[in-house]
């Protein structure tokens, strides 16, 4: 069997998402320990190039649920701070590790990864996508909603250039929603991956937020972006999801972070803690999504 990596939505069929998210819920429904026999004797690699709470906790919770054996690698404590190329870290890694969860800087070194490890490759969040992130994130919709978020309407304001709205970009014409971008000039995802029909893009947030199902940020200077901090809060000075912002949306809407937030930044407190926000039951299904997704990788079923 020739092994699958999941270093962007795309690597996914439909179908196959709705394969894991079948497995998911069953799995989320299970008692705990229920999971246990699915990869035991298997070991998976967590290796974090950014730093991390979410991303490493939900993996080695859902690793340790499926019976397998959680390392996690961080570039401090690894010898890819002293410059040991990713494709010799891959080909050793995945010698012992039949996974490997990678966050990293540039696709380039995520690629790498994949193309030199004979294990595959789950993108934990690099500078072009967080697909893990969304995956779990369609998954927190339907469940809210009970039904397909096909049809619905998401609407992404803030920094629509970073890995977390060009994901949503990705999810929106796999799952066939409406993604309506909202941001200021030059915080557009780049040309090519929006010229598509599930796609509008906004330079007036109220706009992208009328009528929308979901609305969801992110931070407006994500990892390895730090120098560009202050520059990034003047262009985005009035684009806070607060409560005057979610009032065109759907009475019913939900508000979506992927974490970390800065309140009074990218979203209001008043939001994030308000009675729309979603965004712990988001962040609790990343643990059971990634078990999914990783038993669709390793071929086990629940
Ligand atoms: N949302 C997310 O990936 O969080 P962490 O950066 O804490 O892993
Ligand atoms: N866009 C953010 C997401 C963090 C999970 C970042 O890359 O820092």
């Amino acid at each position: 069997m020739t092994k699958r990596d999941f270093l962007s939505l795309s690597d996914l069929s439909l179908t196959e998402a709705r394969d894991v998210f079948a497995m998911t819920a069953k799995m989320k429904a299970a008692p705990k320990g229920a999971t246990l026999g699915l990869l035991a004797g298997r070991a998976i690699a967590v290796v974090l190039e950014k730093a991390s709470t979410r991303t490493r906790v939900s993996f080695e919770v859902g690793i340790a649920q499926l019976g397998a054996h959680p390392i996690t690698l961080t570039t401090d404590g690894s010898q890819i701070a002293r410059g040991e190329p990713i494709r010799d870290t891959a080909r050793v890694l995945a010698r012992y590790c039949d996974l490997i969860a990678f966050r990293t800087f540039a696709t380039t070194r995520l690629v790498e990864m994949a193309e030199f490890s004979r294990a595959p490759v789950i993108n934990a969040l690099s500078d072009d996508g967080h697909p893990v992130q969304v995956l779990c994130d369609v998954f927190t919709v339907e469940e809210h909603f009970g039904e397909k978020i096909a049809g619905k309407k998401v609407a992404f304001i803030g920094d629509c250039s970073s890995n977390m709205a060009r994901s949503w970009v990705e999810a929106a014409r796999i799952f066939d929603f409406h993604l309506a971008l909202a941001a200021p000039e030059g915080y557009f995802p780049p040309e090519n991956e929006t010229r598509d029909s599930h796609v509008s893009l906004h330079r007036d947030a109220a706009e992208a937020v009328r009528g929308a199902d979901v609305v969801n940020t992110d931070v407006w200077a994500s990892m390895g972006q730090e120098g560009e901090a202050e520059k990034r809060r003047r262009a985005f000075a009035g684009w806070t999801v607060d409560e005057r912002m979610m009032e065109p949306a759907a009475g019913s809407a939900i508000v979506l972070h992927c974490l970390p937030a800065h309140r009074g930044e990218e979203i209001a407190d008043a939001t994030i803690e308000g009675a729309r926000s979603r965004v712990w039951d988001q962040a609790e299904n990343r643990l059971h999504v990634q078990k999914g997704l990783m038993c669709f990788l390793l071929g086990a079923k629940p």
